[in-house]
């Protein structure tokens, strides 16, 4: 069976933005935010509070969440890589964060400039104390399924890298195809591995980038297995800078095209969505990657 209701966690103004080449102004990104979370995005996750010389495209966090008109009941969560990240964050005012953590030994040192085991030592007191200001705490994991180093990722290597999430005081795992080379067998077979664990599915998200064209039936996938948690990013942007071969995330006009659909709740209006990324990629200066909203606005 399908779930009635999906939650859609908005991407975009990160995993999309963090990937542009030129430097979106600050004023293009609140507009951006804003009218997601108009279109109904109950999640719009904001920005990072990374160091600025990793993702220089994100160096106006503090300026961004300063004028971010915040509405009732949508939450705007953030990345935070360490304790640094966590001062800033909790200085502008954030109330929901996200810790990233790989799962391989290769993107750990490339991400985070840290090794597989050395970026819980940086994640343990981000949670501790994010937790005991009564912050929410999501943890992504990256590379799940497949690595541009290392090849294929060891599953148990997963379950392990994502309980430690979970242990340290994460509520919710986000399970990130990196680069976008998952297909559906290969999401099943990993969803039974975290449920044999222990892990109950409403902790679970799904993080999938689209690179061989598999996001949607991987997100049919795990919404099959009773994931109610999905992400993507509004008209398809996206990818990490420091993932060879990353391309954009499922596009949030794709999901819900397939979500309404099938008669699932997102609470998000399809026309204010696709305008909205309409509307970004004139300022990007190049057309949207979702196909749905080629088809509607293209
Ligand atoms: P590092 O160089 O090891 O940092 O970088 P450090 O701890 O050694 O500190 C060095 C200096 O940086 C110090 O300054 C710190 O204060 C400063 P100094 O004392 O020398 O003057 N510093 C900071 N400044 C501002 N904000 C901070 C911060 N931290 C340290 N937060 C670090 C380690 C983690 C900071 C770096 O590797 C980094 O910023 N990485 C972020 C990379 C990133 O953002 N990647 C994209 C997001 S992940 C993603 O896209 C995947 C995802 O979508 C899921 C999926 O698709 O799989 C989530
Ligand atoms: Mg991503």
């Amino acid at each position: 069976g399908l779930p009635e209701r999906v939650t859609i966690w908005e991407v975009g103004p990160r995993d999309g933005l963090q990937n542009e080449q030129a430097v979106v102004p600050v004023e293009v990104k609140l507009e951006f935010i804003d009218r997601l979370a108009a279109a109904g995005l109950g999640t719009v996750e904001a920005t990072s509070f990374v160091h600025p010389k990793w993702v220089p495209q994100l160096a106006d966090a503090e300026a961004l969440l300063a004028d971010l008109p915040r509405r009732d009941g949508v939450r705007y969560p953030v990345l935070v890589p360490n304790e640094r990240g966590l001062d800033r964050a909790l200085a502008a005012g954030v109330r929901h964060i996200a810790i990233f953590a790989s799962a391989t030994e290769t993107f750990a040192n490339r991400n985070l400039n840290r090794t597989l085991d050395d970026q819980f030592a940086m994640f343990e007191p981000v949670v501790g104390r994010a937790v005991a200001e009564g912050l929410d705490v999501r943890g992504y994991v990256s590379m799940c399924f497949g690595d541009p180093w290392e090849g294929p990722v060891d599953r148990a290597a997963v379950v392990g890298v994502g309980r430690r999430l979970l242990d340290l005081g994460c509520s919710q795992l986000s399970l990130g195809d990196t680069i976008g080379v998952a297909t559906a067998g290969q999401v099943s077979a990993l969803l039974d591995d975290f449920a044999s664990a222990g892990t109950p599915m409403s902790a679970l998200a799904v993080h999938f980038h689209d690179t061989y064209g598999q996001a949607l039936a991987n997100t049919l996938a795990a919404l099959r297995h009773g994931v109610t948690t999905v992400d993507s990013s509004a008209g398809g942007l996206g990818g990490c800078p420091y993932a060879e071969s990353a391309t954009g995330n499922l596009a949030t006009e794709d999901l819900v095209w397939l979500l309404d659909g099938l008669g699932v709740t997102t609470g998000v209006d399809l026309d204010a969505l696709a305008d909205t990324s309409a509307w970004l990629a004139g300022r990007l200066g190049r057309p949207s990657p979702s196909r749905v909203v080629r088809a509607l606005r293209g």
